[in-house]
């Protein structure tokens, strides 16, 4: 073959490789659904960032996770997932539980407060200053926080800091043991141990053992079979349990709580027998991306952000040398350029579809840049619908919840408060 001949059969295969390789337009307008959302904001003259939750598909979750736990275990809301008072109450109400699950000491202050019927378990073990912040901050009323209020303890120093904290107080505490069952993210890793702790707790005049929280979301996480890892991390639980009701006797406490469970997991426990009484769960009920899971499949997402577009330009422009024109020549989803009221938040863009940052010119907080196709024609003034990757700390990004139902939005639910009032 001739060298002109190889080439131009190299030239002609690398623009048939190139041809093949060039992203297709894959933009779109809002469908019916996020046009009627968008419609529901203006009527309600939102203006900026908002986080948005649709309460029939919440509800539908809700529905959902029943079915699955049908009255088999107790169920804990999980409250730093769902960390709006108001959520909270509409969870409480659909679910039947009076059960919270909680991770930040302002918003045990708050849900005391607000939910004087609550029964609160924490879900990691507080530094024993943040557990004398919440006795100061308490304001005395119907909630009995040495009745409903269970502490998480992992270690033999935590338990005497809060042997301490008791008697400083006054105070009768409940206290539940964190186990590791799998996870590996501190907790009691030994039946020694948690006898010795067992031990403590007998000995206490002021705290009492209350049960056990074991969390094994790495069953689904790792690679390999979820049903070998979660057998392994229930026989975990199982010893602990066993050990623990041999080790008090009559002195094992028949209202134990034995917590396990998270949205990625809580689904395979639907038939077989369990050594807990209760799973928690919150994530699933508004199902942000992190939760697209096989274990998740028949739940919904049901909370988006919601954010204005302040500018468009109809071609891509970057300053310096301008990759712009090469990138939206490459890629016909580069072609236009939105800059959007806020940004960089945990989420992804959801509708229009087709939208994508542009790493190149950059993120924004305040103006974020979103590139699309042609076909999307959104204007300065409509609507651009992320889909948060996670509710925890998300949520309290924007204000007031708007709680979207049919078309409307109908109510607006604070957030709880990041930072509680100082003692006085
Ligand atoms: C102790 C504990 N239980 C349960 C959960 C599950 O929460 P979610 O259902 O929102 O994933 C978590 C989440 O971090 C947790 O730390």
């Amino acid at each position: 073959m001739k060298r002109r001949t190889l080439v131009l059969g190299g030239l002609a295969g690398a623009a048939g490789l190139t041809l093949v390789a060039r992203p297709r337009d894959v933009g779109e307008n809002h469908a019916p659904y996020f046009e009627k959302l968008a419609a529901a904001l203006d009527q309600h003259q939102r203006a900026g960032p908002t986080l948005l939750i649709d309460a029939q598909k919440l509800q539908n979750n809700v529905r959902t996770l029943q079915q699955h736990i049908n009255n088999r275990f107790a169920y804990r809301i999980v409250a730093k997932s769902l960390p709006s008072p108001d959520l909270l109450q509409r969870v409480m109400t659909l679910s039947g539980s009076q059960r919270l699950m909680l991770f930040h000491q302002p918003f045990i202050n708050a849900v005391a407060e607000r939910f004087p019927q609550a029964d609160i378990l924490l879900g990691k073990p507080m530094p024993v200053a943040a557990a004398r912040n919440f006795y100061q901050r308490f304001k005395v009323g119907a909630f009995d926080p040495a009745a409903q209020l269970r502490w998480l303890v992992d270690t033999p120093q935590r338990l005497a800091e809060y042997e301490l904290l008791a008697v400083e107080r006054g105070t009768d505490m409940q206290i539940c043991l964190e186990l590791d069952v799998g996870l590996h993210r501190g907790g009691i890793t030994s039946t020694d141990q948690m006898q010795a702790m067992l031990d403590t707790l007998q000995r206490s005049e002021r705290l009492h053992f209350a049960g056990f929280m074991g969390y094994e979301p790495h069953v689904v996480k790792v690679p390999g079979n979820p049903l070998r890892y979660r057998d392994q991390a229930v026989d975990a639980y199982r010893v602990f349990v066993d050990t623990a009701r041999q080790h008090l006797g009559s002195e094992w406490p028949e209202d134990a709580v034995l917590n396990c469970g998270g949205s990625p997991t809580y689904q395979l426990y639907d038939e077989g027998e369990f050594p807990f009484n209760e799973l928690a769960a919150g994530s699933c009920l508004v199902k942000p991306t992190d939760f697209d899971l096989p274990s998740l499949a028949d739940h919904e997402p049901a909370a988006w952000i919601a954010t204005p577009v302040l500018k468009r330009s109809d071609s891509l422009h970057i300053p310096g040398i301008d990759l712009g024109p090469l990138q939206s020549l490459w890629n016909p989803n580069r072609e236009r350029a939105f800059f959007t009221y806020g940004g960089y938040w945990k989420a992804v863009p959801e509708s229009p579809q087709g939208l994508t940052t542009n790493s190149v010119f950059g993120r924004s907080t305040n103006q974020e840049m979103l590139n699309g196709s042609s076909t999307i024609d959104l204007q300065p003034g409509d609507w651009v619908f992320l889909r948060p990757t996670q509710s925890e700390f998300v949520f309290l990004q924007f204000g007031d919840i708007a709680v979207y139902n049919d078309g409307v939005i109908t109510e607006d639910w604070p957030v709880l408060p990041e930072n509680g009032p100082r003692a006085s």
